[in-house]
């Protein structure tokens, strides 16, 4: 009898011991796995429960957009979709269209399930209107994609938005119930006009008819971050056209996305006004990867190049002499090469302020911080 309770005893001690190193090794793994997500991630990815504090993200965000604290507050209204259905002009209760455009104040809106919409027209999106796609896999596809006309706090988080295709001109549902009548549109994934404060965030964007953003007519203060571009001639705009001098004003954050495969050019190209590209991840390109024309200034840091197998390996492209591209601690793979302005560039500030400003990671975790770069899956059970 006593060696039987002698034996019993040290199996429960190997069993005790084994659960112990084993909750260890588990936690030293989601430790690392905290350790290796960028500062946007780190925020909010990290709360098991955040599907009872989706707001939470709205905190997270940095670079030009700041804070998006202005979209949250107990006065918002939560709306669930439920309906992929589309009505350009009286859109539907529950559709996408409908909670973009026709609740009065601060929205934040999510999805009941798995989605395909198919946008009969261009989605406009009022301000102060949150598009959370987090828990649900969502695609807006193969119509008329995202319009962000004369707005500020806008958040686009966790869409899937792909093929997009060209619009004829007509009307359609806008902001408070105003019917709008649109111009022409050329099949970008997501448009702004005249819009600042706007943070693109975990989307994934692929395969559209013109380009994939577009930062058009004096919009500013933008946050792209942590998304997952693909597939794509001309990939990212920044400045409408070499006649709109407002967009000397512009600045736009580039932060922890994921380019390629298969990105030609624009990542982005910059007319004007000031990016900042840090901490993104090229996986090669065609003609070339950062661009600009009128006078553009551009601080590239910290981001990781590796240039095709086949053909240019230079990041950059300019055709004229008046530009400022300053690179800093950039990382060069495959012979991938980086002309900085004449005078090797000034390595412009970004200025910002305290709700903007953010620590930059070394170029060597580039891999592992834009490997979560789109949309994400975010299980029912666990963490995103
Ligand atoms: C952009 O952000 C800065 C700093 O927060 C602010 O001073 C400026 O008014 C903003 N510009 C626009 C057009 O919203």
């Amino acid at each position: 009898m006593a060696f039987k309770s002698i034996q019993g005893t040290t199996w429960c001690l190997v069993l005790v011991l084994s659960v112990t190193i084993l909750m260890n090794s588990c936690l030293v793994m989601a430790r690392r796995s905290i350790d290796k997500m960028n500062v946007i991630d780190k925020c909010w990815r990290t709360n098991t429960n955040w599907r009872s504090h989706r707001h939470q993200l709205a905190q997270c965000s940095v670079g030009y957009t700041g804070k998006m604290t202005n979209n949250i507050g107990s006065d918002v209204t939560n709306y669930k979709v439920t309906d992929p259905s589309d009505d350009p002009l009286n859109p539907k209760l529950g559709t996408l269209r409908y909670a973009t455009t026709s609740i009065a104040g601060k929205v934040w809106i999510t999805f009941e399930k798995d989605m395909n919409i198919k946008l009969a027209k261009p989605l406009l999106v009022s301000s102060f209107t949150t598009i959370d796609g987090r828990g649900a896999n969502i695609h807006i596809a193969s119509g008329g994609c995202l319009v962000l006309q004369r707005v500020t706090n806008v958040i686009i988080h966790g869409i899937r938005i792909h093929d997009c295709k060209p619009q004829g001109p007509g009307p359609v549902m806008g902001p408070n119930k105003n019917i709008v009548h649109l111009g022409p549109s050329d099949g970008d994934a997501i448009r702004m006009i005249t819009s600042s404060k706007i943070w693109i965030d975990h989307n994934t964007l692929y395969d559209c008819q013109d380009g994939l953003i577009d930062v058009t007519r004096g919009s500013t203060n933008i946050t792209i971050s942590n998304n997952w571009f693909r597939f794509q001639d001309k990939v990212m705009l920044l400045g409408h056209d070499d006649g709109y001098l407002r967009d000397k004003n512009m600045k736009v954050t580039v932060a922890f996305n994921y380019f390629g495969p298969r990105c030609h050019q624009r990542m982005p190209r910059i007319r004007f006004g000031y990016a900042h590209v840090v901490n993104n991840l090229y996986k090669g390109w065609g003609i070339y990867a950062i661009g600009g024309t009128m006078s553009p200034s551009l601080k590239s840091q910290a981001n990781l190049f590796i240039a095709p197998q086949q053909g240019n390996k230079e990041v950059t492209w300019q055709n004229q002499k008046n530009y400022n591209f300053k690179s800093v601690n950039d990382i060069f793979e495959n012979g991938a090469s980086f002309r900085e302005s004449p005078d090797n560039g000034v390595a412009l500030r970004p200025n910002y302020t305290p709700d903007q400003i953010f620590e930059v990671a070394d170029a060597r975790s580039v891999r592992d911080s834009t490997k979560s770069a789109g949309a994400l899956r975010c299980p029912r059970t666990s963490t995103c």
